[in-house]
């Protein structure tokens, strides 16, 4: 199969949501339409429940149970899907955004009772900056919840989405009896006290035709038959370009628990959502089918034994074909490495994989070289764009609980920041070490792993920061520089990559410094 063939294959994309919301029922339905594997309940959720807040082992084991549900592929009528699994809990969100460079598409789901919830806001904002497809699934119909339109309305204002409908439900809860599949115009009945059998069902083609009245009697035809004559008043008519350019997102309703409406998103996603796409690197904008193989590391996810301290990289595939023990350059290192022992992901297996294609992840094997962002080409000098920082919302100092052990616990901090586990701040005053994270579940997480992987021991401080700021670099002739970093000197630092932030104590703190200091720019991102 030729390059090209391969491209127009693949559908690598995400699913976002609030914790509880679906997801995993949804990925585990996806799965099963897929074959991929055989009976409900095979896919564990890698969430991080939040009782498991001290229960450091559940955290050790769900970590493990993320790692065969990093990515999960699977055939559905001769396109290969990749869905790339994202942690539903918010002290994991960075994760989440990481992993939503490496997407091409997301489906967003949201439970009918709840709506748009907070998770999703934050996640659908970053897909929209970066104008990602979406497409909606709203879950859960087989329960009491909203009103369809003013769900819709709801996903509308808070979402800032512009959203045409592609399904539309026939009642709710126990009332719910079938979805009229506006892309396909077909209408699916759901019958019976088990409605989990997909035999449950029955498929009618045409709103006139006699057996729909009887089925679901004539109420209910007009009903539906109002309600579409409203989505087709109301809502933009569906327009693939539009929805490929994140300008309009089509809307699903069903049941992800009851299999209704699954299928129906799937065999449009299949044949809407957009294959590979080409990525921005900081010289160029790289496309899919060039022959040369380029791709960049999204995820690393550290090894279950502590015994050993490799790592596993999650590399996507932008451009060229991926080849087991060919040398390829990692150009932060500037230096070549080879791939005796690549994996892929298929369903929940991991396998060694001889190519790979655009679209695709493989799982490489790392001694502790690789950062997150890292890019992998031919030989071409170029940094993959689109991995920046977001600030953190909590910050502490760490400090060293066993002097003897300072080697190791450098060591380790290092480590599990390229890992992208929290971010470290270096203050320009003192040398201290803060650690930064999206929630307060890693500090937990980083002690622990600390103390197991590396023998090390730490403790924190408090320290009030309100939030990081990154700041443009210097302009040395700049007065105005010069001055921002003589007054707020106590309150610089240097992340990771060796970029100046500002850490402002409070949201007032941050205005005032914006107003007396206009031409210093501060940004709420590392990339900008
Ligand atoms: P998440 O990954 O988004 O966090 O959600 P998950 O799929 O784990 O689903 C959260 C809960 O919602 C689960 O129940 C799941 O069974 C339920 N659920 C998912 N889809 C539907 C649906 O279409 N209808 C109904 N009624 N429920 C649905 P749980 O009791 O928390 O977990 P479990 O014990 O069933 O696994």
């Amino acid at each position: 199969m030729s390059l090209q063939q391969e491209i127009a294959k693949r559908r690598t994309f995400g699913i976002i949501s609030h914790p509880d919301a679906g997801k995993t029922t949804l990925t585990e339905k996806l799965l099963l339409f897929g074959g991929a594997i055989q009976e409900a309940g095979a896919v564990k959720s890698n969430k991080i429940k939040k009782t498991a807040t001290s229960d450091f082992m559940e955290i050790e084991k769900q970590r493990g149970i993320s790692v065969a549900t990093s990515v999960l592929a699977f055939y559905y009528k001769n396109k290969k899907i990749n869905i790339l699994d994202t942690p539903g809990h918010k002290d994991f969100a960075e994760d989440t955004y990481r992993t939503l460079t490496a997407v091409d598409s997301v489906i967003v789901v949201i439970d009918v009772a709840k709506g748009v919830e907070e998770q999703t806001e934050k996640l659908v904002q970053v897909c929209r900056m970066r104008n990602i497809p979406m497409i909606v699934f709203i879950n859960k119909l087989d329960r009491e919840g909203k009103d369809a339109f003013e769900l819709l309305d709801e996903i509308e204002q808070k979402l800032g989405l512009n959203v045409a409908p592609l399904s539309f439900p026939i009642g709710m809860g126990s009332d719910f009896t079938g979805v009229y599949n506006i892309w396909e115009q077909k209408i699916k009945l759901y019958f019976g006290e088990q409605k989990q059998q997909i035999s449950d069902s029955e498929e009618i083609n045409d709103l006139n035709d006699e057996r729909l009245i009887e089925l679901i009697g004539q109420e209910k035809v007009s009903e539906l038959i109002d309600n579409l004559e409203l989505v087709d008043g109301v809502y933009n008519p569906f327009d693939r370009d539009a929805y490929l350019q994140g300008d309009l997102q089509p809307v699903f309703f069903g049941s992800a628990l009851n299999n209704f409406g699954v299928q129906e998103l799937l065999d449009c996603f299949i044949e809407i959502a957009p294959p590979p796409q080409p990525k921005a690197s900081d010289t160029r904008l790289v496309q899919p089918d060039e022959e040369k193989m380029s791709g960049f590391v999204f995820k690393i996810h550290a090894n279950l034994d502590p015994k050993h301290r490799d790592r596993l990289a999650f590399v996507k595939i932008v451009s060229g074909t991926f080849k087991r023990n060919q040398a390829y350059l990692h150009t932060r290192l500037k230096k070549n490495f080879k791939f005796s022992s690549p994996n892929t992901f298929f369903a929940q297996k991991k396998q060694i994989v001889d190519a790979s294609y655009p679209g695709d992840i493989v799982g490489l094997h790392d001694t502790g070289n690789f950062k997150i962002g890292d890019t992998f080409t031919e030989g071409e000098m170029m940094e993959f764009k689109g991995i920046p920082s977001f600030s953190p919302e909590h910050f502490r100092y760490i400090n060293n609980a066993d002097p003897m052990k300072s080697k190791q616990l450098a060591k380790g901090i290092d480590q599990l920041m390229d890992e992208g586990v929290a971010q470290l701040f270096i203050l320009d005053m003192n040398g201290r070490k803060v650690i930064g994270t999206v929630g307060a579940l890693q500090y937990e997480v980083i002690q622990y792993r600390l103390e197991h992987e590396y023998g090390a021991k730490c403790t924190y401080e408090p320290l009030g920061v309100y939030k990081a700021f990154w700041v443009a670099p210097d302009d040395l002739q700049n007065a105005e520089y010069k001055d921002f970093k003589r007054v707020k000197q106590r309150y610089l630092a240097k992340d990771k990559y060796g970029k100046q932030v500002f850490l402002a104590d409070s949201p007032f703190s941050f205005e005032m410094t914006k107003s007396k200091y206009p031409s210093v720019k501060l940004h709420e991102k590392s990339e900008f």
